[in-house]
């Protein structure tokens, strides 16, 4: 009934988008969409190579993939799933240093997304420069509980970047929400549009990477933007071969009007207000109910420390999935598990490596649902609640080696 899945392609798209949908020009080369969209993406990155993929992890797939492999190492606040499994694909490595008070669910800080800058600086002296594969700032960051990244943070780790000659990259899908908290939270951008703090975040750059499904308002999308010509060269070569014509990548001509309209739709300050609002609303509601949540509230979801709301079931039966079932039996709600399942590893004896919380995440597409579909969830919570203690683990019986929570199956606990 509820689909808090993802908020990713699940955003309802305006009259003007469709409109523009039914002008798209599917030309395979010289597009006037594509124009459209190259333009748009221009203007707001700064960065001069644009490339069309039909997804996010399209330009995962080609920029961490060629600068990946054996050796390399990859460092962010939070690497997202798909991000992950792109570079450990690769056969490079992955690791997250969000800072300390990013990783204490209760704990109100106002950029919980920040990288911690001393670990990075320690790291790429580790590892060597050369051996980086670059440093991935995810803004907001979504497997952090979409909590945001100050430009100080942003600026911080551009300046560490240039030190050591290492590739800085943008994972940029929320940007117009993290734009949002930098403008309310950070000294000096009170009178900045969010815009231009979105255009000021992306000029520290090296390049961008977007799954268009979130902050461009539309069902399906991204791109890559870069700004060293040879290393344009090359992904432009991989996009070609996977994806499509630089024109299109793997995109109608009517996607990508779409794209250009809702990248200038989504910095629309009454929208964005609006948008922060409601999920903090719902956010705030549970979180006076007692249900242990990551404060502040995020801005694209709100996400529930299941670890703290089952404190009976302990991680290697995943506290997460078992609340991702409850929602959907009591509710007919669905979210996601961000814990164990998602992250968790195992090591050589085969035992859970657990991940550093066990969350389950309540992703709000973009207007898409009214004020009395989250009182009907808030009821729902209500129920859950008074329930807590009786509610069993999970096992896993089925899993494949990467991405394992999208097709993993599940039983009980008994
Ligand atoms: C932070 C982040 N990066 C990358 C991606 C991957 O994008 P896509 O699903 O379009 O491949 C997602 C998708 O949810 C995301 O949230």
């Amino acid at each position: 009934m509820i689909d808090f899945l993802t908020d990713s392609g699940t955003s309802a798209m305006s009259s003007n988008q469709w409109a523009g949908i039914m002008q798209g020009d599917e030309s395979y080369a010289g597009s006037k969409s594509w124009e459209r969209m190259e333009s748009s993406i221009h203007e707001l990155t700064g960065l001069p190579f644009v490339f069309p993929t039909h997804q996010g992890r399209a330009g995962e797939r080609i920029l961490y993939g060629y600068l990946g492999g054996e050796g390399k190492t990859f460092i962010s606040n939070t690497h997202f799933d798909t991000t992950r499994a792109n570079i450990e694909f690769s056969g490079a490595e992955a690791i997250d240093i969000p800072i300390s008070e990013g990783t204490i669910p209760s704990l109100i800080h106002p950029f919980k997304g920040n990288m911690d800058l001393v670990k990075l600086e320690d790291l790429i002296k580790l590892k060597g420069a050369e051996n980086i594969g670059g440093v991935i700032l995810t803004v907001t960051n979504n497997s952090g509980g979409g909590q945001p990244v100050s430009m100080a943070n942003a600026k911080g780790v551009s300046d560490i970047c240039k030190k050591y000659n290492v590739n800085y990259f943008l994972d940029c899908c929320r940007i117009a929400e993290n734009s949002y908290f930098v403008k309310h939270r950070e000294k000096g951008f009170e009178n900045h549009t969010y815009k231009q703090i979105a255009q000021e975040m992306f000029f520290l750059t090296d390049g961008a990477i977007m799954s268009a499904k979130k902050d461009a308002l539309v069902n399906m999308g991204g791109f890559l933007a870069l700004k060293n010509k040879e290393l344009a060269e090359a992904c432009k070569n991989l996009l070609i071969i996977t994806e499509g014509f630089t024109t299109y990548g793997g995109l109608s001509g009517r996607d990508m009007e779409a794209i250009a309209i809702g990248l200038e739709e989504i910095f629309d300050a009454n929208y964005l207000h609006y948008r922060i609002k409601s999920t903090a609303y719902l956010g705030e509601r549970l979180h006076k109910m007692g249900i242990p949540l990551i404060m502040p509230i995020g801005g694209h979801a709100v996400y529930i420390d299941a670890k703290a709301l089952y404190p009976h079931i302990p991680v290697e039966q995943y506290p997460g999935q078992a609340l991702v079932c409850e929602l959907y039996l009591t509710g007919g709600i669905r979210s996601v598990e961000i814990g164990s399942v998602m992250f968790g590893k195992y090591d050589e004896k085969g035992k859970l490596v657990p991940a550093s919380m066990e969350l389950v995440r309540l992703a709000i597409p973009r207007r898409v649902y009214t004020q009395s579909h989250i009182e009907f969830v808030v009821e729902v919570f209500e129920k859950l609640f008074e329930n807590r203690k009786n509610v069993s683990g999970c096992m896993i019986i089925e899993e494949p080696k990467f991405l394992r929570h999208f097709t993993a199956k599940f039983n009980t606990v008994s």
